[in-house]
């Protein structure tokens, strides 16, 4: 089966027209500007003040005096950068990051440079020959990006948050699919709503092959459990939900971060996943959440345990990027492998921290 593709621009228009309206854009002075924000609240450029409702810092967690002592303090303890690609040589913030990770998530949790490498890394490890993949139109870009490192698997993009829709696509792909991916985000970052929970879980009960894959990079820090974001909330303890997680927004560091089922998907994807072997790390400044501040900030991520925001509600944030890295196609078959991760997940998933 091939790909499903609604809209059909070749390659050329299709930058010809993102440059089109971003100059529109810039001419506008709406995009591409230059400035300052000396408090998080207002942002002066040219030498104006205005009103921020343009970041992703969601709690201004980069102005906390610990974030910024303990980058300094990193700095000082490995120097402004630590030259190993990660395949070979690691320094020991990253595992400090994801065991405090762990804790707040409950999973697993695997740090990649950024939530676009995370999708790099994870999709193609992810999804098997034998797979098929349905996308919300609205997921975001780097998803889409990450998908087109999996040309062999059939995609469909379905529209936004339509479950009605995608429960007949999935009863048509069941019968000639091992595992049928829902790529979505948690907190849509076109649209600022959430993805339809309550409406996944069901589908998820229908239908055995689901499997899904939430990006959740807009919901880190602010929602849910410890700042273990909205998917988490509704998800945690499902084996077949991997949900994706951002340092870089409201958590006010450097990365992306995987919360995994299991183990053994962990060390699969850090394995074979294209970014783990031939991208750079996180430099230990911005890896300071791991250091001492994450332990100031713990007590309070771990007291902030308050309820699900509303399906409604909109975020703060603004349009969506691209990340065009390339990344490689893993080859092999290893349905069995990864099929015994899922069950073995689904004997030994109690989330840790849940
Ligand atoms: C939902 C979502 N996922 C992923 C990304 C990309 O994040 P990163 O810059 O960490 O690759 C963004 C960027 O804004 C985003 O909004």
């Amino acid at each position: 089966m091939s790909r499903v593709e609604h809209f059909k621009f070749s390659h050329t228009q299709a930058v010809d027209g993102t440059y089109r309206h971003v100059t529109e854009l810039a001419e506008a002075g709406l995009v591409l500007q230059t400035g300052s924000t000396p408090n998080g609240r207002t942002v002066e450029i040219q030498g104006k003040s205005y009103l921020n409702f343009g970041s992703c810092s969601y709690m201004s967690l980069e102005a906390r005096a610990e974030l910024r002592a303990a980058a300094h303090e990193a700095i000082d303890r490995w120097g402004t950068q630590f030259h190993f690609s990660r395949a070979y040589l690691q320094c020991a913030l990253y595992e400090e990051l994801e065991s405090c990770l762990g804790s707040m998530t409950g999973r697993p949790a695997l740090v990649a440079p950024s939530t676009s490498l995370a999708h790099m890394a994870a999709l193609p490890v992810l999804i098997e020959d034998g797979d098929s993949v349905v996308v919300d139109q609205f997921a975001h870009a780097s998803l889409h990006t990450a998908l087109r490192l999996v040309p062999s698997a059939p995609l469909e993009i379905v529209r936004h948050n339509r479950m009605d829709r995608l429960d007949p696509i999935l009863t048509r792909l069941a019968p000639t699919s091992q595992q049928i991916w829902y790529v979505a985000d948690g907190l849509y970052s076109m649209l600022g709503d959430f993805a339809d929970f309550d409406g996944l879980r069901r589908l998820l009960d229908a239908h055995p092959k689901l499997r899904l894959y939430v990006d959740d990079a807009h919901a880190t820090s602010w929602a849910g459990a410890r700042g273990r974001g909205v998917t988490l909330e509704h998800f945690a303890a499902d084996p077949r939900v991997v949900v994706v997680l951002s340092l870089n927004k409201a958590f006010s560091a450097a990365g992306g971060a995987l919360a995994l089922p299991n183990e053994a998907m962990k060390r699969r994807i850090r394995r074979a996943g294209g970014p783990m072997l031939f991208s750079g790390p996180i430099q230990p400044p911005r890896r300071t959440r791991s250091d001492a501040p994450l332990r100031p900030i713990a007590p309070t991520i771990a007291a902030r345990s308050g309820p699900s925001p509303p399906t409604t509600s909109r975020s703060p944030s603004t349009a969506a990027t691209a990340s065009t890295t390339a990344g490689t196609r893993l080859s092999g078959t290893r349905r069995a492998r990864q099929r015994a991760s899922f069950s073995g997940a689904r004997r030994s998933a109690t989330p840790r921290g849940s």
